[in-house]
């Protein structure tokens, strides 16, 4: 039998999906599962009639494959890596290629990427968005490791990735651990947009007093804008209208309000504070998930703590509902603009020399984070691929000329009425923050030198400067 254009490892969900595509794309393929009942499943279901072949074990597998071989591993981040990695090497031969299109720690990846180099191996640390149906129709992928590497499967790749008006979804990210730290800060940033939504959802719900249907009216209405319009809103809808057979209630409502975290949304917030980004909405949007791990200890609080509660005699006007669309774009914005601004702090600090143009053209389809906002954002950085900020791009500056005070009231509304809204808050803290030439961190200044003699700088004079406060 010919050998296999394309090997994967990984029989999950998304590996089964990504080797459908591949083989879809004209790559004749081979899987390798370590438990080979799944394989047999897999080639008797819906591999059947394909070009894709099982192997028995990882010699049998490698062997299967043609030179340079082309793997990608889809199995769980962490120590499985370092262990198929330790069990195939002695079957592979100079130039085979290793491809991990986990959620990679994209220090680990580094480390791998030079481990396998120095074997003449190539190594690449890919990160894949889009979940299942994207892996089986068009992720977006973001390769990173050596160019060289990158060349041996471009090919492959930009077949299988989703194809928007202006190129397939992939592109070479750069350098070592780069394309896993890009993928990180997309979950960051896919992080802080489902707060946000959520927050509008309990706004709505809580507030503005709307059902199900009304809350999922206004998504549909904000998936027709060039702001909104996105992915996350457009499932946001399904979900909202999505009843429960059993008894014809809506289903989001039956949900336990603790939400689950796999950790790349805590290492894009780790990575933020070690590079001194800041990034309050993505935060605010990983602190949202463990407040509501605390369900035991809310469900006592709601009944020890008094406060501001919702008023149920709310009047929702349209103005609200601009207001509350004003909110959500602007903490939107938000997320991608912090997501970005530690893309470029990472790239200045690991010389990954990330585009950004590039980065936001391949986020534009098959990613969880897709939407036409990004357009907008890939225009920003093609004009000015050195531009500190995406807030201070003009046609953002003018979102939020025209969008600020709707968030500000908003957010006002939500306090006077008890109900949080992190993501919404922090957004306005973040812009009304970026935005103030003159912060009161002289004052922490102050503090901190009255106390501890930590000295200070002036905005009068040049030098560092102690005041003795309380001789
Ligand atoms: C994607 C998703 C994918 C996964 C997330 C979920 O881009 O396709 O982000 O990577 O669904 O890791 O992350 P949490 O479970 O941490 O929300």
């Amino acid at each position: 039998m010919a050998k296999a254009h394309f090997g994967l490892i990984g029989l999950g969900v998304m590996g089964e999906n990504l080797v459908l595509n591949a083989e879809r794309n004209g790559f004749s393929s081979v899987v390798y599962n370590r438990t080979f009942s799944k394989t047999e499943q897999f080639l008797s279901g819906s591999a059947a009639g394909r070009d894709i072949q099982g192997a028995v074990d990882l010699k049998d597998f490698v062997n299967k494959l043609e030179r340079p071989r082309r793997i990608l591993m889809m199995i769980k981040a962490g120590s499985a890596i370092d262990a198929v990695i330790e069990q195939i090497s002695p079957y592979l031969e100079e130039g085979d290629l290793l491809i991990d299109g986990g959620n990679s720690e994209f220090r680990d990846t580094e480390r791998r990427v030079a481990e396998l180099e120095s074997k003449s191996f190539g190594y690449i640390g890919m990160g894949v968005s889009g979940g299942a149906k994207g892996a089986l129709e068009g992720p977006s992928m973001m390769p990173g490791g050596t160019k060289a590497s990158y060349e041996a499967i471009e090919a492959l790749v930009s077949k299988m990735a989703a194809q928007v008006e202006d190129g397939p979804c992939v592109t070479y990210i750069g350098p070592g651990g780069s394309g896993h730290f890009v993928k990180t800060v997309h979950n960051g940033i896919e992080y802080g947009i489902e707060q946000i939504l959520a927050e509008a959802y309990d706004l709505m719900k809580r507030v503005f007093n709307f059902d199900s249907p009304e809350i999922a009216d206004v998504f549909a209405e904000w998936n027709k804008t060039e702001e909104l319009s996105s992915y996350l809103v457009e499932i946001t809808e399904v979900c909202l209208r999505t009843k429960d057979p059993e008894d014809n209630s809506y289903v989001v409502e039956k949900i336990l309000d603790k939400a689950g975290q796999k950790g790349t949304g805590l290492w894009t917030v780790m990575s933020a504070l070690e590079l001194g980004a800041s990034v309050p909405t993505i935060y605010a949007s990983l602190n949202a998930r463990v407040m509501s791990s605390l369900k035991s200890d809310r469900e006592i609080a709601e009944s020890t703590l008094s406060g501001p509660n919702t008023v149920f005699d709310f009047d929702c006007s349209q103005e609200d509902i601009s207001n509350l669309t004003d909110a959500v774009v602007l903490a939107s914005i938000a997320s991608y603009a912090q997501g970005l601004d530690l893309l470029r702090v990472g790239s200045d600090q690991y010389n990954y020399e990330l585009s950004m143009p590039h980065i936001a053209k391949i986020w534009k389809g098959g990613c969880i984070i897709r939407s036409r906002l990004l357009n907008r954002i890939q225009e920003a950085f093609t004009k000015n691929p050195g531009l500190s900020n995406l807030l201070i791009d003009t046609w953002f500056a003018e979102q939020v000329k025209i969008r600020l005070v709707g968030l500000s009231k908003i957010v006002a509304i939500a306090a006077a009425n008890g109900v949080p809204v992190p993501c919404l808050s922090s957004t306005l803290d973040y812009i009304n923050s970026y935005r103030t030439a003159r912060l009161p961190q002289n004052l922490v200044q102050a503090m901190r030198d009255c106390f501890g003699s930590h000295t200070y700088q002036r905005v009068d004079k040049e030098g560092t400067f102690h005041t003795h406060w309380l001789d």
